[in-house]
C-alpha cells in the first residue's frame, strides 16, 4: 500500500511518516498547495492507495482576521484533494477537529452528534469535510483533538507541553483555563492507530480518534508537573479572561464510539503524555 502523507512535516504529519515506514510518500508543502488545483498532478504520477491530508490553516484566532485564508485551506484545499482521489481512485482522509463542535452537549461527543460550530477556524473544517463526505466516495474523516507531538505543530510554532515546560523553565507565571475541557491526543498515537484502522478496511465515513479520557487544560497542565515531578505553581484561570478572538467550545471531549466498535482502543491521555515526555526525553 503507498499512503501519501500531506503536511508530512507538520506535526501529526511527521509522526504518519515515521508509523508508515516505507509506505509513506512524504508530501510538504514545498511539494504540493492544497490551495492549488494544478500542484496536486503530482499524485496522478504518484499512484498513492490513500491519501492522508493533513495540511490545515491551524492558527484559531488568526483565522477570525483572515476566514479567507483559513477556508482556502481547510475547505476548498479539502476538495481539490477529495476531486483528485477520486480521479486516482485513491481512499482520501481528510484531518479533521472537536471544534467542529459548539461545547454545549456537557459529554462527549460521538460520531452521531451534529456539528456546530462557534469559530472561523471550525466552520471551515466542517466546510472540509462536508467537501470530503461529497467528493469522494471513498473517504474517511478522522476528527481529533488537541494535539501534541515530538515535532510540534508547525502552523503554531511548537505544542502546549513544550510551552509550559518553557515557561517553568523561564519561572514565568503559569495561568491556565480550568473551564475549557477536551481531549489530549499524542500525534504518535493516531497515527499508530490510523495504521490499524487502515488494515481493517472499515466502511467509509466520520470517526473519532482521540486518547481516552478527557481533562481541562488545567488538569493537563497539572499532570504535566506532576509526571515531570517539578514542583510548579499553576494559577487555575476562567477563559474570559484571556480575551481571545475566536470562541473555543468549553466542552469538546470526544468519545471513540466508532472505533471501539472496530476494537481500536485508544489508551487514556495520562499514560500517552508519559509516553511524550518519555520521547522528548524529559523523564526517562
Ligand atoms: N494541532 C491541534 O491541536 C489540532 C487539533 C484538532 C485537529 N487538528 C487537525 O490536525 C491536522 C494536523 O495538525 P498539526 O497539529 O499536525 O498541524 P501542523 O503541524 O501545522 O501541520 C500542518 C501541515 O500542513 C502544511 N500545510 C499548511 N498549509 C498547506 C497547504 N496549503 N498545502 C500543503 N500543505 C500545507 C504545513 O506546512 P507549512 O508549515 O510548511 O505551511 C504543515 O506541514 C490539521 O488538519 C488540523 O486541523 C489539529
Amino acid at each position: 500500500m503507498k499512503v501519501a502523507i500531506i503536511g508530512a512535516n507538520g506535526q501529526l504529519g511527521t509522526d504518519l511518516v515515521e508509523v508508515f515506514g516505507e509506505e509513506a510518500i512524504s508530501l510538504t508543502h514545498k511539494d504540493l498547495d492544497v490551495t492549488d488545483f494544478e500542484s496536486l498532478n503530482i499524485l496522478k504520477e504518484l499512484k498513492p492507495d490513500v491519501i492522508i491530508n493533513t495540511a490545515a490553516y491551524v492558527r484559531v484566532d488568526d483565522a477570525e482576521l483572515y476566514p479567507e485564508r483559513a477556508f482556502q485551506v481547510n475547505a476548498v484545499g479539502a476538495l481539490n484533494v477529495a476531486r483528485i482521489a477520486n480521479e486516482i481512485n485513491a481512499i482520501n482522509i481528510y484531518i479533521s477537529t472537536d471544534y467542529v463542535f459548539d461545547g454545549t452537549k456537557g459529554k462527549p461527543y460521538t460520531e452521531e452528534d451534529a456539528p456546530n460550530p462557534i469559530s472561523v477556524y471550525g466552520l471551515s473544517k466542517y466546510a472540509g469535510e462536508i467537501f470530503t463526505r461529497n467528493y469522494s466516495p471513498k473517504h474517511y474523516v478522522i476528527r481529533v483533538a488537541s494535539l501534541y507531538g515530538k515535532a510540534g505543530a508547525s502552523g503554531k510554532g511548537g505544542n502546549f507541553i513544550e510551552f509550559m515546560i518553557q515557561k517553568a523553565k523561564n519561572r514565568e507565571e503559569i495561568r491556565v483555563v480550568d473551564d475549557q475541557f477536551m481531549s489530549p491526543t499524542y500525534t504518535k498515537d493516531v497515527a499508530r492507530t490510523l495504521k490499524k484502522f487502515l488494515e481493517l478496511k472499515p466502511e467509509s465515513g466520520t470517526y473519532h480518534m482521540t486518547n481516552e479520557g478527557f481533562c481541562s487544560w488545567y488538569e493537563f497542565t497539572k499532570a504535566i508537573f506532576e509526571i515531570l515531578g517539578w514542583d510548579v505553581e499553576i494559577k487555575p484561570i476562567k477563559s474570559s479572561e484571556l480575551k481571545r478572538l475566536a470562541k473555543r467550545p468549553m466542552f469538546s471531549a470526544l468519545e471513540n464510539m466508532r472505533l471501539n466498535e472496530l476494537g481500536l482502543r485508544m489508551k487514556p491521555w495520562k499514560r500517552a503524555l508519559r509516553e511524550y515526555l518519555e520521547e522528548k526525553m524529559h523523564i526517562f
